[in-house]
C-alpha cells in the first residue's frame, strides 16, 4: 500500500513538473513549485486513480484532476499555515512557504495555485467531454471556496477556544477537507457519464473518506512522531482547536473513526472487486503514522 501510494505521487509530481515547466516565467512559479512538488503523500490523486479504477478509466482520463486537486489542496496547506491561520512553521518537513519565502508571496503563490487548478482543467489536451468538463468545473469551484474548503477553514478558525459540539465539528470538517475528497470521488464518476444518482452515491463516499481523513489527522497531531509527519504535533490542543477529539477523547475518537471506516466500506460493497484499491486506501487512512 505505501508503495502504490509513493508511486502515485511520483507519478502526479511529474504531471505537475511538466506543468510548471510549460508556465510563463513569473517569480511565483519557485514558491508555488515548493508547495506543491517533493512532499505530500498525494493522497487524493490517490483516491481519484482508486476511483477511476472502478469505472475502468485510464490515468490519462483523470491526470488532469489529480494536478488540479493537489494544486488546491497545496494551495490550502500554505494559507492554512499562515501567522492569521494556524501559524505553523513547518510543513512535509520543510520551512512552511511563508517561512522561506515570506507572507505576501505565499498568499499569492496560494492564490495562483488555486487558479491555477482551473486553467489545469480548461487546457485543450484534457480531451473529456465537454459537458463533462464545464460540471467539473463548477463541482471543483463549490468545493473550494465558500462552500466548501475557504468555508470549513473559516469554521474552525472560528471556533477555536469556542464551546462547539460534534454536529458543529462534524459540518466544519466535512467542509474544509470532506469537500475536496467528495471531488475526488464524484470527478471520475462525471468522466465516465455515470447517472446522477451514481455520482451522488460517490461523491457522500467522499465526504466521509475525507471527514474520516480529519480525524485520521487529529489523531495523529496527538500521538503522531513530528519527523514522520513533518509538521509540528500536539498543536491543536494549544490552539484551542475544535476537534472531535477535545470533545470525546482519543480513544473514543478512534473507536468512532473504525465505525465510520466500516460503514464506508460497507457502502462500496456494491461495486465490488473493482473497489479493493479504494478500500486499501481507506485502510491506510487510519493506519498510518504519517
Ligand atoms: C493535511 O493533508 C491537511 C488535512 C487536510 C488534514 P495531508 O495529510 O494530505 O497533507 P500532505 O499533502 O500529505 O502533506
Ligand atoms: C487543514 O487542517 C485542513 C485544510 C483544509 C488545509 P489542519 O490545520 O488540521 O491541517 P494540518 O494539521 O495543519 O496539516
Ligand atoms: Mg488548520
Ligand atoms: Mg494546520
Ligand atoms: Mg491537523
Amino acid at each position: 500500500m505505501f508503495k502504490n501510494i509513493n508511486k502515485n505521487a511520483f507519478k502526479i509530481d511529474s504531471f505537475l513538473k511538466k506543468y510548471f515547466r510549460k508556465q510563463a516565467y513569473s517569480d511565483l512559479v519557485m514558491p508555488m513549485k515548493y508547495g506543491t512538488l517533493h512532499g505530500g503523500k498525494k493522497i487524493r490523486s490517490t483516491i481519484i486513480l482508486n476511483v477511476a479504477n472502478i469505472f475502468n478509466l485510464n490515468f490519462n482520463k483523470v491526470v488532469n484532476i489529480c494536478g488540479a486537486v493537489e494544486c488546491i489542496h497545496s494551495y490550502s496547506l500554505i494559507h492554512d499555515d499562515l501567522p492569521c491561520m494556524d501559524n505553523d512553521n513547518l510543513r512535509r518537513g520543510k520551512p512552511a512557504t511563508h517561512i522561506k519565502f515570506g507572507e505576501s508571496t505565499a498568499i499569492l503563490a496560494g492564490n495562483s495555485l488555486l487558479t491555477l487548478a482551473f486553467e489545469i482543467i480548461i487546457e485543450k489536451n484534457f480531451n473529456i467531454n465537454r459537458n463533462a468538463k464545464l460540471l467539473l468545473l463548477k463541482k471543483l469551484a463549490e468545493c473550494a471556496g465558500h462552500t466548501g474548503i475557504a468555508g470549513g477553514q473559516y469554521l474552525d478558525l472560528n471556533y477555536e477556544k469556542r464551546k462547539t459540539n460534534a454536529s458543529k465539528i462534524m459540518l466544519m470538517q466535512k467542509k474544509k477537507t470532506g469537500k475536496l475528497f467528495e471531488y475526488c470521488c464524484l470527478a471520475p464518476a462525471i468522466i465516465s457519464g455515470k447517472s446522477k444518482k451514481i455520482q451522488n452515491d460517490m461523491a457522500n463516499i467522499g465526504r466521509e473518506i475525507g471527514f474520516l481523513f480529519q480525524i485520521a489527522d487529529d489523531l495523529l497531531d496527538v500521538k503522531g512522531s513530528k519527523r514522520k509527519v513533518g509538521k509540528p504535533v500536539n498543536k491543536d490542543r494549544k490552539k484551542g482547536k475544535s476537534t472531535l477529539i477535545n470533545l470525546l477523547g482519543y480513544k473514543k475518537t478512534l473507536q468512532f473513526a473504525l465505525k465510520r471506516k466500516k460503514m464506508i466500506i460497507k457502502k462500496l460493497k456494491k461495486y465490488g472487486k473493482k473497489s479493493n484499491n479504494l478500500i486499501e486506501t481507506i485502510d491506510f487512512i487510519l493506519d498510518r503514522s504519517y
